[in-house]
C-alpha cells in the first residue's frame, strides 16, 4: 500500500527561456503534497521520459504548457501507482500500475516532475503485467501521436505514406503500427546504419536522404515536429506546380477531437490477455509497439543534468532519457 506524505520534491520552473540552457531552468524544490480532490485519484509518479516536448516546455514554446502562473512543474507523461482514491471514484484502487492519457493538469503547470499528481478519474489507463514500468511511462507522447495520426489520415490502401524522421522513436513506432494495420509505408532516414534498423524492425522501404532525393510527385505534407527549425520553408514552386498541400498534426488537438467512447477504444485499459487489438495499450501489450529501454536514468532531484544529457545529439531510436522517483 502507498501512503501519501505531506511534502514531496517536485521540479519547478521560474521562468521560461530560450536563452539559457535549459538544465538551469530547472529548480528541485520540497512543495505540499494536495489532498485528493473528489473524482480524481492521486498518483504516485515512478517514471518519467525526458521528450523533446518537454524541452519546449522548459523554453516556453510549447503549446500544450500553459500554466497560468509560475513556479510550474513540467512534464507531460509517466506512469506511477495510485496513492489515494478521492471520493465518487469507482474501479480504482490504491496500488494500481497506471499512467494518463492525458496527465489531467500538466498543461497548466502540475506536471509528472514531482513525486504526486492528481488525474482524473476518466483520464486513467491501467498498464497490464505485459507492459514494464519504463514503457509504460511513455504511453502518451509517442505511441498515442502514432496511433492518432495513422487513425486521422486513413491512408487508401492504394496510397503511400512517406515518413521522414523515421528513425526516432515516434518513427520506429509509427512504423510498427503501420504495419499491424496493412498501410504502406515508405521510411526516410539520413544515417546509413538506419536503414538495417529498420528494416530489422520489418520495414518493406527505406531511403536514405543522404544518398538519394526522396519526393518528386504532389501530395499532402503533415508537419509533427520542430526538430528542422521553427521557420518551416516550403517552395512556391512545389506549391504550385506539384499541389503540395500542408498540414499540421499535433496529438493534442486530436486527443481534443474524440468523444469520451473514441477516447477509450484507443486506450483499450482493459487489456485482456490473447485479445489482438489495434488499440495502443493493447499494442504495447502484445508486443506490437516496444517503446526503447532508457538510454540512461536519473534521479528527479538530478533533473538539471539530465536535461542537459536528453538535449544531447543522439542517433534516432536511442532510448529516452528517464527521471526515477
Ligand atoms: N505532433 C505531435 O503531436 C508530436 C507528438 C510526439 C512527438 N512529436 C515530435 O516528433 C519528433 C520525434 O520525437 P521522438 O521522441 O521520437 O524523438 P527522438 O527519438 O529523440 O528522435 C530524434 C531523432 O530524429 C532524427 N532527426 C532529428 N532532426 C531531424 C530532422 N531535421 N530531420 C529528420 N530527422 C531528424 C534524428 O535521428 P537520426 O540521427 O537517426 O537522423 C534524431 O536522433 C520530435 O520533434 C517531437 O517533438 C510530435
Amino acid at each position: 500500500m502507498v501512503k501519501a506524505p505531506l511534502t514531496q520534491m517536485a521540479v519547478t520552473v521560474f521562468e521560461y527561456n530560450r536563452e539559457k540552457p535549459a538544465r538551469g531552468l530547472c529548480v528541485v524544490r520540497q512543495a505540499e503534497v494536495p489532498p485528493v480532490l473528489a473524482g480524481h485519484v492521486l498518483v504516485n509518479v515512478l517514471w518519467r521520459p525526458i521528450n523533446p516536448s518537454d524541452i519546449m516546455c522548459l523554453q516556453g514554446i510549447y503549446q500544450g504548457f500553459r500554466p497560468t502562473k509560475l513556479p510550474a512543474v513540467p512534464g507531460l507523461e509517466g506512469m506511477g501507482v495510485i496513492a489515494a482514491v478521492g471520493e465518487g471514484v469507482s474501479g480504482w484502487k490504491e496500488g494500481t500500475r497506471v499512467t494518463a492519457a492525458p496527465w489531467t493538469y500538466a498543461e497548466q503547470g502540475y506536471g509528472t516532475w514531482q513525486e504526486y499528481t492528481q488525474v482524473r478519474a476518466e483520464h486513467l489507463v491501467a498498464v497490464p503485467a505485459e507492459v514494464g514500468d519504463h514503457q509504460a511511462a511513455q504511453f502518451l507522447v509517442n505511441p498515442m501521436t502514432a496511433y492518432g495520426f495513422l487513425e486521422d489520415l486513413q491512408v487508401p490502401a492504394d496510397e503511400w505514406l512517406l515518413h521522414n524522421g523515421a528513425s526516432s522513436v515516434l518513427g520506429r513506432e509509427l512504423l510498427c503500427m503501420a504495419r499491424r494495420r496493412g498501410t504502406k509505408l515508405i521510411n526516410v532516414v539520413r544515417r546509413h546504419e538506419a536503414v538495417d534498423e529498420l528494416k530489422a524492425l520489418g520495414a518493406d522501404e527505406v531511403i536514405c536522404s543522404t544518398d538519394e532525393p526522396v519526393a518528386q510527385k504532389g501530395g499532402a505534407l503533415y508537419l509533427y515536429s520542430l526538430m528542422g527549425g521553427e521557420v518551416v520553408e516550403v517552395p512556391g514552386s512545389d506549391v504550385l506546380f506539384r499541389a503540395v498541400v500542408l498540414h499540421g498534426w499535433w496529438l493534442n488537438v486530436w486527443l481534443a477531437s474524440l468523444s469520451p467512447q473514441q477516447l477509450r477504444a484507443a486506450l483499450q485499459p482493459l487489456y485482456t490477455v490473447g485479445t489482438r487489438t489495434q488499440a495502443v495499450m493493447g499494442m504495447l501489450a502484445d508486443g506490437t509497439v516496444r517503446p526503447p529501454p532508457p538510454r540512461k536514468v536519473y534521479h528527479l532531484d538530478e533533473a538539471g543534468a539530465a536535461v542537459e544529457d536528453a538535449q544531447q545529439k543522439s542517433a534516432g531510436g536511442m532510448g529516452k532519457v528517464m527521471l526515477s522517483s
